[in-house]
């Protein structure tokens, strides 16, 4: 157990990012309120995922973790958990193929609410209000009173959270994630899609190996690992309150674990080691992500990964790197060196969206491109290095917005206006996310055919 924690002794540290609540008796009221809650996950779950992570450490298998940058309460609702849900497990079957690798599933949602702003203020029109902070702190509208943080969002985010994660786990465990299923979603973007041609060479190769799997008599009739899946829940754990109210031991190993998601993570905002995140993390057994932004040093990823990881577990620790398309090249060979060198094992994830952030026409929005061109660096770079570019990490939607421009139906600058819903970051939807899959996927299958053929000519 982490020595002189407990999971308030992050009060006693520095913070950032911290909401401005204006009645401490009523937060402490609510935090008190959500600590005789249940929990939402249970440490059990915690302890699959990390396995499956440590997994992804070794080079054995590929993270797939996505989903809404702020989850909203205004978008709270059974068609838009399905449609992300339907054009996530899409992607992991893409990736499985791509990477012939089991493929560790990870939402960003049911809990993914609090965000850490750039700056403390919004100005519109010569009127200057708090930010929005994300819907579990204060509303989005751009009015004074919307603005005020609000503790009873965090019960509502609560509430959420858990009507979000009982939907997920019907599915997953109930039949609808099931291959076939799976397979014919796919079937029909391909279709549909202008860059058909382009996708249906690997789509055929999928459709042939559920071919053969039936002819030889593997079913999701007599098989539950082709109608059931994993799925686990990520957010980051920004808002240390809400998480202290729902840390808790675990009875099974005495061990304190974060019970609002399976997996959290550090944003690079808020990554400073004497600071009250980074203690909040220390204590907790879970599967824990860190953001990697331009900012870090080597020697201050090695003194992190010495206070969130020190006993070297793998699995425990996923670096979830943020450069840019443009400064990934010299920002992530330099952290790689250092971890190898040290011995460190940590699971290299590439989140292609946040270094990536323009404002055209006045919306923030990223270019597929630029994205694509991250993800595709990182792969090289690994390759490079001897590493495993062990997964990726996106903001998605199951929708068809248009808040990414590009992609094969191609959402240009002037389109962003249509349908941009997002109440934070821009996200890809179903379609750039799913083609992106197929991208990856057709990158790392030629990746495996160049290594066997020099195997072969060795
Ligand atoms: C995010 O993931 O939405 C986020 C704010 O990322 P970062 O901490 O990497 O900026
Ligand atoms: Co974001």
């Amino acid at each position: 157990m982490a020595q002189n924690w407990t999971p308030g002794s992050w009060r006693q540290k520095p913070i950032q990012q911290v909401p401005e609540y204006p009645d401490a008796a009523a937060l402490a009221a609510t935090e008190a309120t959500l600590a005789t809650y249940p929990p939402l996950v249970f440490a059990g779950e915690a302890r699959r995922l990390k396995k499956q992570l440590a997994n992804v450490a070794e080079g054995n298998a590929f993270l797939l973790q996505g989903g809404d940058c702020a989850e909203s309460f205004a978008e709270h609702g059974a068609d838009n958990i399905r449609d992300f849900f339907r054009a996530f497990l899409q992607m992991a079957v893409v990736l499985t193929y791509g990477a012939q690798l089991p493929v560790v599933k990870v939402g960003r949602i049911a809990g993914q609410f609090a965000k850490p702003r750039s700056s403390n203020v919004e100005v519109l029109d010569g009127v200057t209000l708090p930010s929005y902070r994300g819907d579990i702190i204060n509303g989005i509208e751009f009015n004074e009173a919307s603005r005020i943080p609000n503790p009873e969002r965090q019960l509502d985010a609560y509430r959420q959270s858990a009507a979000t994660l009982n939907l997920l786990r019907a599915f997953a465990m109930g039949g609808y994630a099931n291959l076939e299923n799976v397979h014919q979603w796919m079937l029909g973007f391909i279709k549909d899609s202008p860059q058909a041609d382009r996708y249906r060479k690997l789509a055929d190769r999928i459709s042939e190996t559920m071919d053969f799997m039936k002819a030889i008599g593997i079913s999701a009739d007599n098989n539950p690992s082709l109608r059931e899946t994993d799925f686990f829940t990520s957010h980051e754990a920004l808002l240390l309150g809400y998480e202290e109210a729902l840390t808790r031991v675990d009875s099974t190993s005495g061990d304190w674990y974060a019970t609002s998601g399976h997996m959290l993570w550090i944003g690079d905002r808020t990554r400073q080691l004497d600071h009250a995140h980074v203690e909040y993390f220390r204590g907790i057994k879970n599967p824990i992500g860190l953001k990697c932004g331009p900012s870090l040093t080597p020697d201050n990823l090695i003194e992190l990964i010495d206070a969130l990881n020190p006993a070297n577990e793998a699995g425990r620790l996923t670096l979830i790197c943020r450069f840019g398309h443009d400064k990934v090249a010299d920002s992530l060979p330099k952290l790689i060196r250092a971890v190898e060198k040290e011995g460190r094992k940590v699971v290299w994830s590439c989140d292609p969206m946040h270094g990536n952030t323009i404002t055209l026409n006045h919306y923030k929005t990223r270019p597929f491109e630029r994205i694509l061109s991250e993800v595709e660096s990182f792969f090289q770079i690994h390759r490079a290095e001897g590493t495993h570019p062990g997964g990726i990490h996106i903001e998605m939607t199951g929708k068809d917005v248009t808040e990414c421009t590009g992609g094969a139906r191609a959402v240009t600058a002037d389109s962003l206006s249509d349908r941009y819903h997002t109440h934070c970051d821009p996200r890809l939807n179903a379609d750039q996310a799913l083609e992106l899959a197929f991208l990856l996927s057709e990158r790392m299958k030629s990746g495996r055919d160049e290594k066997r053929l020099a195997i072969a000519n060795a």
